[in-house]
Parts: structure tokens; sequence; C-alpha cells
């Protein structure tokens, strides 16, 4: 057995003891008793012995992989080995980022100086104690697991290294778990192996719990915040959303490609294949693929005030047209001749898509 992978983070977050009891029962109501009354027992709730070995995990047609002609062309043992081996790989990656989220949680119980929020991220922690022990029960009926892929891993370590509980709050609540929530969300008709579908619904529940807490308290606090702290919020919000895009000309996750060689691929073989498509995707249906930071990221960023003016051209070189006045988002894509005209926008100015303003 290899060791398992282990990083540390030497943050040292300021813990604030107040003596003060008041609680505030419109905040507690968004999360703290709503989490009390919808406990679920990941272990005892959910029919393990139901599992189906040979079943596809998620629905084919929701995976970007099944738009691809050099998918649709592999015998069809071969692409359901693919299809279970992608799966596996995102599964493996939401529960590295549940593991992050117990990690951030339990920070914040010290770090968040007022009583409702730190009985909101104390119960917070238990609900990502259940997500931890679901997610690993379910990998270990599928039989395999896939290390975290260094980009989560990065983002992960910034965030347990913040120092402030808003930026913590931040990547973690509002980006991070929208991204899951997004995922979490379509999963509900994503889900095709029978024990994944029986809980996937109850995990979304919890997470929609975390994500509208996360909006609800930042949207109290950034308005008074200083310029300064505001501006670093706003940055650390735009370098996650272009790193977990992967819009910015390297793929997100690169070690996805692992799941190809597992599902008995010949990797030499089919990658010029696929990247040949997708480096000219104008062509590619994309209807009924979800896309979590349209969806759900950005409208989150737009309404707690993180996306400036002086932003919105390096989030259209990414592909995403922002209306602050209605806070509409549109997706793109990185080929729309629109993107292509902000990143000569950019370039013509002597500015990247890393750094936009
Ligand atoms: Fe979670
Ligand atoms: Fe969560």
């Amino acid at each position: 057995m290899p060791e398992p992978l282990t990083f540390t983070s030497d943050a040292l977050v300021q813990s604030v003891f107040r003596d003060h009891y008041a609680l505030d029962a419109e905040k507690l109501e968004s999360l703290y008793s709503k989490s009390k009354r919808h406990q679920w027992n990941a272990e005892l709730d959910v029919d393990w012995s139901a599992y189906e070995p040979g079943a596809d995990i998620l629905e084919r047609s929701r995976d970007f992989l099944s738009r691809l002609a050099c998918v649709a062309e592999l015998p069809a043992d071969v692409q359901a080995r693919l299809f279970r081996e992608a799966a596996t790989f995102t599964l493996s990656q939401v529960l590295h980022g549940e593991q992050a989220a117990l990690m951030v949680c339990g920070q914040l119980v010290n770090v968040v100086p007022d009583l409702d929020g730190k009985l909101a991220a104390a119960v917070q922690v238990m609900d990502e104690a259940r997500h931890v022990e679901v997610f690993a029960r379910y990998l270990d009926k599928v039989g395999r697991r896939y290390p975290i892929d260094p980009d989560l891993q990065a983002i992960v370590a910034q965030i347990l290294a913040e120092t402030d509980w808003e930026a913590k709050c931040v990547g973690m609540q509002v980006i991070l778990e929208s991204v899951a929530l997004g995922f979490f969300r379509a999963g509900t008709e994503l889900a095709r192996e029978p024990v994944l579908a029986s809980f996937i619904g109850n995990v979304h529940e919890d997470e929609a719990r975390h994500v509208a807490y996360g909006v609800l308290t930042l949207e109290d606090r950034i308005p008074n915040l200083s310029d300064a702290a505001r501006r670093r919020l706003e940055d650390l919000a735009y370098d996650s959303v272009l790193r977990i895009a992967g819009r910015g000309g390297k793929p997100s996750f690169t070690t996805q490609f692992a799941a190809l060689a597992n599902a008995g691929i010949d990797v030499a073989a089919f990658l010029p294949k696929l990247l040949a498509e997708v480096s000219d995707p104008a062509g590619l249906d994309l209807d009924g693929i979800e896309d979590p930071m349209t969806r759900t990221v950005l409208p989150n960023l737009v309404r707690v005030g993180l996306v400036p003016e002086r932003l919105l051209l390096g989030y259209r070189a990414q592909g995403w047209r922002i209306d602050l006045a209605t806070g509409a988002v549109e997706d793109l894509h990185t080929w729309h001749p629109d993107t292509r005209a902000a990143r000569a926008e950019l370039a013509a100015s002597g500015r990247t898509i890393a750094r936009p303003a």
C-alpha cells in the first residue's frame, strides 16, 4: 500500500471568545435550526446493500465526454468503463472537497466572532463529517478512489491558510460549495446507480443551506469592509474561478486523464483526437451540460458584491458576460467572438487573463 497523500497547513487562525449569548433568531433559522431538524445518518439511512456493481454511476448524456465523436467510436464495453471511471474521478474530488469543507468549518467555529456564526459553523461541521462518511463509503463500494487533483489541493491549502473568516467564507462557502451545489442539483437527475441516487438529494439539501448561509452572511458583511479588504476578496474570487473553471488555457483537473488509462483506453492514441475536438469546440452540442460557474458560483459572487466593474473584462475573457445591473450571467464559452475580443483587448493593453486589472 502506498503512503496516503498528506499535506499540512500552518495557518494560525485567531480564536474569538465572547461573553455575549444573544441569539439572532432570524440568522439561526437560516442554517442552525434547519440543520438540527434535518440530520440524517449515512450509516443507517442508506441501504448500502442495494448497490449495483455493474450500473452506470452517472447519467452519460450529462457528461461532456458523451458529446465527443472520439468517445462515440469506442467499443461499447470501453465506453461503459470510461463513463464509470470519469464518474469515479468526479466523486473522488467531491470526497476530498468534503474533507476540506469539514476542516475549514472547524476553523470557522473559532474565527467567526458572533455566536450565531459559531453555531452555524458547528452544525455544518457535522453535516460535512456526514458527507465525508457517505462518499468514502460509496467509493469503497465502487472499489476505486482517485487522489486529490493538484489544482483542488492548491485552492484548499489557500483557503485553510487564509486568516480572515471572510476570505474562508468566500473560498469555501460561496465558491467551492457552489460548485458542489451545481453538481448535486444536477445529481438528483444525474445519479443512475441506485445507492448514489438514494442519498445525493440529502447531500444537496445540506449544501444548499451552507451556500445560502455563506451568501447571507457575506451580503451583510462585504459592504462594511474597507476598500482594500473588499478588493482582496474580489481578486481572490476571480483567481479561484479562473483556476477551477480552467478557461485560462490550461484544463482544470488534469489528473482526470488517469481515468482514461483506467478505462483501458490507449491514451497516447486517444488524447490527440480528444484535444483536436475540444480545441475547436464551436460545433459541439453542449445542451444539457450543467456549468456550475454560470448557474451558481458567478450569480452568488455578483449577489454578495464581489464582482466589480474593473474585473468584467477579465470575466468576459474567461467566457462570461456579466450584467451587474440585472445580475445576469451568460456563458459565451471560450470560442465566442466576444470572448476572443476581450482577450485581444487585454493583450493590447499589456494585461493577461490572469492579471486583467
Ligand atoms: Fe458537504
Ligand atoms: Fe457544505
